[in-house]
């Protein structure tokens, strides 16, 4: 299949929020948050605001048939380390195992060095074997567990925090 890697634009809104409700009604709970995603309206502002700005970017995997894929990439808010930003990741389940995850991810390193950010960060949960040997594969490394960092109705969970050094200064930072 052919894929293109763009920005998110607001009209995209209705097909991003579907395709958060499919892959988050999986059974296997991939996603921290579960299948009641944000409204198109609160997506569609997200993504009106993200068009925008230098410090969020929505980036989107188009095949044939439209979009399969979703990458969002926020700096930290804050001055100390707005240097960070931190990623979600999703694909159609029917899509994968094409290297789109790998695609969204190689352009969302290219957004953040664009952007002065020198590292990326990402939350995965621990059963996620495929997600993980992703991250690995290109890069991230663990920085350890985030104990009951996340929480679904009266359920909380552990979650692996991941990241990668997008530049060698920071690699030898004290
Ligand atoms: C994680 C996810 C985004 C990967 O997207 P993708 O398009 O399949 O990714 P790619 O095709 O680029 O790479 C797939 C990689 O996953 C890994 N992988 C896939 N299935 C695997 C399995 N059963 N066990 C271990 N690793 C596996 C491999 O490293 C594989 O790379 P390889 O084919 O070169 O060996 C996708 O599986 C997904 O959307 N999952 C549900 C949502 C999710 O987990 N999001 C991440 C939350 S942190």
């Amino acid at each position: 299949m052919n894929i293109r890697i763009r920005h998110a634009r607001p009209r995209d809104a209705r097909r991003l929020v579907e395709l958060a409700r499919e892959v988050g009604s999986e059974p296997e709970g991939w996603l921290a948050t579960d299948a009641r995603w944000q409204s198109s309206g609160a997506e569609r502002a997200h993504l009106r605001a993200a068009v925008r700005s230098r410090h969020v970017a929505v980036l989107v995997a188009e095949g044939e048939h439209g979009i399969v894929g979703r990458l969002s990439i926020a700096r930290r808010p804050h001055a100390p380390n707005s240097h960070v930003a931190e990623i979600g990741l999703m694909v159609a389940l029917a899509e994968r195992g094409q290297g789109i995850g790998t695609a969204l991810l190689a352009a969302a390193e290219h957004w953040a060095r664009g952007a002065g950010i020198v590292k990326v960060e990402l939350h995965v949960l621990p059963h996620n074997a495929a997600a993980i040997a992703l991250y690995e594969r290109v890069g991230y490394e663990r920085e350890g567990l985030r104990r009951r960092h996340f929480r679904r109705g009266d359920v909380y969970f552990d979650a692996i925090l991941m990241a990668k050094q997008l530049d060698e200064l920071a690699r030898k930072s004290v």
